[in-house]
């Protein structure tokens, strides 16, 4: 599988967008199990574990886990693909996290992932999510071949961008607590970006 495209774009730094979810990150995580999807280099994985969360941080790069490994010894990091269905009992989650990984799939497989996520999270759990925005203009939003709406294959590999009605469909059956897209500075340019955060009901 090809390194993805962002994760290999030099950063300016990371963004601190946990930082307003860390109160309710305390909250769930406390006894629970936190599951964090395509966790990349583990920078919010380092954030999880401050908020004193379980965390079990998977991605489907060995050499990601790595990384992640490296900077937040204290997960259970696992190799495995968000695109299948995931190794966890139904119920098993208190938060579920993704952030920026949810994009490589066709839109039948991001709707099975959606009921993955809802199978495995517990009434009362709370997912937190970012998209990539349909205004991603700087990093691959309407350019390459266009598979499906708003999802092309940019030469190496898939990428799909979210307007507000695709990232709505996707949290159906979610009680979607806040919803907005964002500008976020974590390369050279602007990232447009939409964040969520959900509760199972
Ligand atoms: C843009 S990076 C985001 C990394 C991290 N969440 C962050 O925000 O810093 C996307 C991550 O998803 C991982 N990924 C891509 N396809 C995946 C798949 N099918 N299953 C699991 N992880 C995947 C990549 O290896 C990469 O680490």
């Amino acid at each position: 599988m090809p390194d993805c495209f962002c994760c290999i774009l030099p950063r300016v730094k990371n963004d601190s967008w946990l930082e307003k979810w860390m109160e309710l990150l305390r909250k769930h995580a406390n006894g629970g199990r936190v599951l964090e999807l395509g966790c990349g280099s583990g920078w919010d994985t380092v954030d999880l574990l401050s908020a004193g969360c379980n965390v079990t941080a998977l991605d489907v790069s060995q050499k990601r886990l790595r990384e992640c490994a490296k900077s937040a010894p204290h997960a259970n990091v696992l190799a495995a693909d968000v695109g299948k269905p995931l190794p966890f009992a139904d119920q098993s989650m208190s938060v579920i996290l993704a952030s920026l990984s949810l994009h490589y799939f066709s839109w039948a497989n991001t709707l099975e992932i959606a009921s993955e996520l809802r199978r495995c999270i517990r009434d009362g759990g709370i997912l937190l999510a970012r998209f990539n925005s349909t205004r991603d203009y700087h990093y691959g939003a309407s350019s390459g071949m266009e598979l499906e709406p708003n999802f092309y294959f940019t030469g190496e590999q898939t990428k799909r961008f979210f307007d507000e009605a695709g990232v709505r469909h996707f949290l159906q059956g979610w009680d979607i607590r806040f919803l907005e897209e964002n500008v976020i500075q974590r390369y050279r340019n602007p990232k447009y970006v939409w964040e969520a955060m959900a509760i199972c009901r």
